[in-house]
């Protein structure tokens, strides 16, 4: 239940060996609002949007487990398509059966407006004040994701953060989704660092503890209020929103940044 964020005290203390040496995020609800498809979900399906919404992420999610853990990985699919076909899935158990009978509607002009709000997603206001306070201190910056190149190169430019990251680095190429260890570690090979001086930041309780448990120095951001997995770990800190990543640094400058 309790917060682990340290005192300034025990941030002052912080021994340089402990300050991480980049950063790295997760994509989709940590720098990218998914909040905008939900509205739309609403829109589309009134009355059913945030079941809609909250089925169709478990069920994204539940895929890349599938497909990362079964038969050695010969039914990988990237994660778009993983997205759509968790859509699809989401919408025949939540929507369908509130059709009226005889009602034989296939929702593509809805999955494709989803699929397209998907795409274009905006960032979490604070990102950029973050991202300029990272640069300025020379510390690299960039995404870790289950999202295919494709995607992820849309959703950076769409949210306006072309130029700010320094790597984007989706698991497509190894065919193996989080929370393996070699998505992790692509981490590592991107920026030439270990884990334990990179931190990871993640919305995902799951995905914020299978980084800590890889090695990683973590914060979870948890906007909502939620709680944490009950596994026995527990992330190196969490925070309630992407300003926090700064905490973990002790630049003269981090007292003096106002963001959005
Ligand atoms: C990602 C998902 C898990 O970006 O949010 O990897």
């Amino acid at each position: 239940m309790s917060k682990t964020r340290p005192t300034t005290a025990e941030k002052s203390k912080a021994c340089p060996a402990d300050v991480p040496r980049a950063v790295l995020f997760d994509a989709y609800g940590t720098l990218f609002d998914v909040y905008s498809v939900g509205l739309l979900a609403e829109q589309l399906f009134p009355g059913h949007g945030q079941a809609l919404g909250l089925l169709w992420r478990d069920k994204q999610i539940d895929y890349t487990r599938l497909v990362t853990t079964s038969n050695h990985g010969a039914h990988y699919q990237p994660f778009w398509a993983l997205t759509r076909a968790a859509l699809v899935y989401a919408l025949k158990r939540i929507v369908a059966p509130a059709l009226a009978p005889g009602d034989d509607t296939d929702f593509e002009t809805q999955i494709e407006r989803l699929m397209n709000q998907y795409r274009h997603l905006s960032a979490f206001p604070e990102i950029k004040t973050v991202l300029a306070a990272l640069k300025a201190q020379g510390i690299p910056t960039g995404i870790l994701s289950n999202g295919d190149a494709a995607m992820l190169n849309l959703a950076v430019k769409s949210a306006g953060l072309d130029g700010l990251l320094d790597h984007v680095i989706s698991v497509d190429p190894i065919r193996k989704y989080k929370t393996h260890p070699d998505a992790y570690a692509l981490g590592e090979q991107a920026t030439g660092l270990a884990a334990k001086q990179i931190l990871f930041v993640s919305s995902n309780a799951w995905d914020a503890l299978a980084a800590t448990w890889y090695g990683y120095q973590t914060l979870w951001v948890n906007r909502y209020q939620l709680p944490f997995e009950e596994l026995g770990t527990q992330a190196t800190r969490s925070g309630e929103n992407l300003r926090d990543v700064l905490a973990f640094f002790p630049f003269p400058s981090v007292s003096k940044i106002t963001t959005p």
